[in-house]
This record gives C-alpha cells, structure tokens and sequence, in this order.
C-alpha cells in the first residue's frame, strides 16, 4: 500500500521541534520527489506550550477525534521553561499516547557511519538495539496523590499498576519484533527480586508469552544489572522489553552510548492498527539551543524513516537511513557529534544524498 492516499499530521509544538521537524518535512519531501513513487501530505498543527499559555488546554476540544482520522504524526518536543514539566507532558504528549493507545514505544539504537560510542571498543554497527517499552501504564500510570500538602507529614503516594492483560500484550509485540531482527533474541527486563508483586507477574508472563516463541532465545535481567551489561557487554543484546520507567531511563543510557541523544528516534506505536501511531525524535525541546540552528536533525530523520516503515514504506525508510550515515559518514556533523555543520547544512546534505542516490 502506499503513502499517497493518507495525511499525516505534523506537530512540530515546542523549542527545537519546529527546527527538527521542519528538516524532517524537507528530507521527506525529497524522498517522495525523487522516488516519484508515493506523495506526502502533511496536516500542521500548531498544538504547544504557546496554545497551552494562550488557552490554558494543549489540545483544543475535539481535537484528539481530529487526530484519529490520521494515519501518523510526526512529533516534536514538548516542554517549554515556563511551564511545569509534568503539565507539559501528561497536557500533550501522554494525553495523545494514552487514549490513542499507542501501548508500545520502540526505540532502536545503533552506531550510525561517522559517530562515535564513548565506549572504546564499540564501532560502527554495534548497540545493535531494540527497547520495547511499555508505554500505557506501569509506573507512569498517574494513579497516587498527595495529602496534608505542605504540612511536615505531606503524604505522596505514587502508584505503579500493573495489568496481565497490557502486560501481555506488550510482551508479545516485543517477542514479535525479535522474530523478526536476524539473532531472535530477547532480555526481559525486571525488578522482580525487590519488587515482588508487578514484576513477577512480569516475569511470569514473560515466561507464557515465550513458549508461543519457541525460535525466539530469552534471557532475563535485573534492571540494575543490565546498565552494567549494556556497558560492558553490549553485543550480547538484540530486544530489550522493559517497564515504563525502566525503559524510560535504559532508552536513555542507550542513546547516550550510541553517542548522542539528538540522533535516537522513537516510535508510540498501536500495536493493534485502529489508532495513527506517534513518531519523535527522543531528545526534548533543548531550550539552551532553541533558535540558533544548531540542532541535531539526524533523530528526527531517522524518526521520519521508522514512520516510513511502519506505514509500509519499507524501501525509502532504508534508503533514507542509508543516505543520512553517508552524509555523517562524510563528517558532516551538528555539534554534539563533535562537528561544526548546522542543521541546514546536515539536511540540504542529506536531501542532495537522496536525489543522488535515485
Ligand atoms: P533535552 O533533550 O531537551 O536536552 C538535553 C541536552 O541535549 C541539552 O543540552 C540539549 O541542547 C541537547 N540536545 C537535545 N536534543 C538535541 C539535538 N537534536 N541536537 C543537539 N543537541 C540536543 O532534555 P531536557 O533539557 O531535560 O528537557 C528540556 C525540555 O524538554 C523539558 O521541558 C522536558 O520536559 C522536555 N522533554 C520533552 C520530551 C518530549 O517531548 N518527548 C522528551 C524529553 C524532554
Ligand atoms: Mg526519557
């Protein structure tokens, strides 16, 4: 199936995004002029931390029913330094992913051509990654509260919730992708040894979801193990299925070991189809770089390849990743990747890359 007959909608929203995402736009249009073979239309909305100030809400009424008629969004940033962290993301981001049930978040990893791991053995190809998080309710489920605020004997209570049924349904997806991935393995991540309720019953289902996987190998880790095996092993890993939190903070670690946390991208994706799926560069809005054209572009470019890919365009989206690790490849670099280039530069490079490639 093709491209050309959906809209996307595009959400640039806060300090670099409109940056990032503007490049995106551009090296998409490219691939679809070049290729001839699939169009690209994108729907703007101008939802942000602006919108929140101006009408004290992120998204206007109606307008998660607008989302639904979409087939993707290519996400920005939110989070602006006048606003709250925690109202920033649960007004736009969480509240797009939660009731879009878009339940799992992928987030690959890889040494690109021309970057560099601060691990000294790692080279091009390795941290060959795949995190699996759970992205609709664990440890960020919101249930909790806080009593006698203010008072010495404050109460907060911060609720993790666990459901068999989200549970298995994001293990399963995880298992599926590495079936899919050439070493069909996959690490189970938990706290299963000081967190003796939820995280058995992780553990459990894990161990029912894999007889269904026979071909698949697993292993299972405690997550306070696995950030020293990430470091120290790190090819012994392929899928990684975590929690909510604790693929949150490894997703991190993760990019920060790839070399830079402006080139990772990630995918809210609905497993199941009936809702349009999410895709963001994984950094934030970077307000200390807002405005200066020196974001790195490379997370949302390869964030626009991962959106490509889930809608079926298998092709661009290897052909985009392979025209962008030419370009870095050549060493033209943002900043955080120890170069001089800015974010036009890298993506005018890129664009050229793809009409050159066709
Ligand atoms: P951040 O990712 O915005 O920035 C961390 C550091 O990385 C900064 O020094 C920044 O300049 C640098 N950086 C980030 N992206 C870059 C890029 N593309 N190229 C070059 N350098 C880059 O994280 P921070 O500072 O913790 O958060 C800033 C705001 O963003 C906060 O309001 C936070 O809540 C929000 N945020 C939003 C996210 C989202 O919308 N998914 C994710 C993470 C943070
Ligand atoms: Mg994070």
């Amino acid at each position: 199936h093709h491209l050309g007959l959906r809209l996307r909608v595009c959400m640039p929203a806060d300090g670099i995004g409109p940056e990032v995402i503007g490049a995106g736009v551009e090296v998409l249009k490219a691939l679809s002029d070049a290729s001839g073979g699939f169009k690209l239309h994108f729907e703007d909305y101008d939802w942000s931390s602006e919108t929140y100030k101006k009408l004290g809400k992120y998204i206007p009424d109606g307008g998660l029913e607008s989302l639904k008629k979409h087939d993707a969004i290519l996400f920005g940033a939110v989070g602006a330094p006048d606003v709250p962290d925690h109202i920033s993301l649960w007004g736009l981001r969480l509240a797009i992913c939660q009731p879009l049930q878009q339940y799992a978040n992928v987030r690959p990893t890889k040494i690109l051509k021309g970057t560099e791991s601060p691990l000294r053995k790692a080279k091009t190809g390795d941290l060959d990654w795949v995190i699996v998080r759970e992205n609709s309710e664990g440890e960020y489920a919101g249930q909790g509260g806080r009593s006698h605020r203010g008072l010495p004997w404050e109460t907060a209570t911060e609720v993790s919730i666990f459901t068999r049924h989200c549970v298995e349904r994001l293990i399963r997806f995880a298992f599926e992708i590495a079936q899919k991935r050439p070493k069909k393995h996959i690490t189970v991540v938990t706290k299963s040894n000081a967190q003796r309720n939820g995280m058995v019953m992780w553990d459990e289902v894990a161990a029912d979801v894999a007889k269904e996987f026979p071909d698949v190998h697993v292993d299972k880790m405690l997550v306070d193990a696995m950030t020293c095996r990430m470091v120290l092993q790190p090819n012994s890993l392929d899928t990684i299925v975590a929690t909510n939190l604790h693929a949150d903070i490894l997703s991190d670690l993760a990019a920060a070991l790839a070399g830079s946390i402006g080139i990772a991208p990630t995918s809210n994706l609905d497993p199941t189809r009936q809702n349009p799926s999410m895709f963001e560069p994984i950094h934030g809005s970077a307000f200390d770089i807002t405005g200066k054209g020196v974001a790195n572009p490379v997370g949302t470019f390869w964030t626009a390849a991962e959106m490509m890919r889930w809608l079926g365009e298998e092709q661009a989206a290897d052909r985009l990743m392979r025209c962008v690790e030419t370009v870095c490849g050549n060493g033209i670099l943002t900043r955080d990747l120890g170069g001089t280039a800015g974010t036009k530069e890298v993506t005018d490079a890129v664009c050229a890359e793809i009409r050159r490639s066709y």
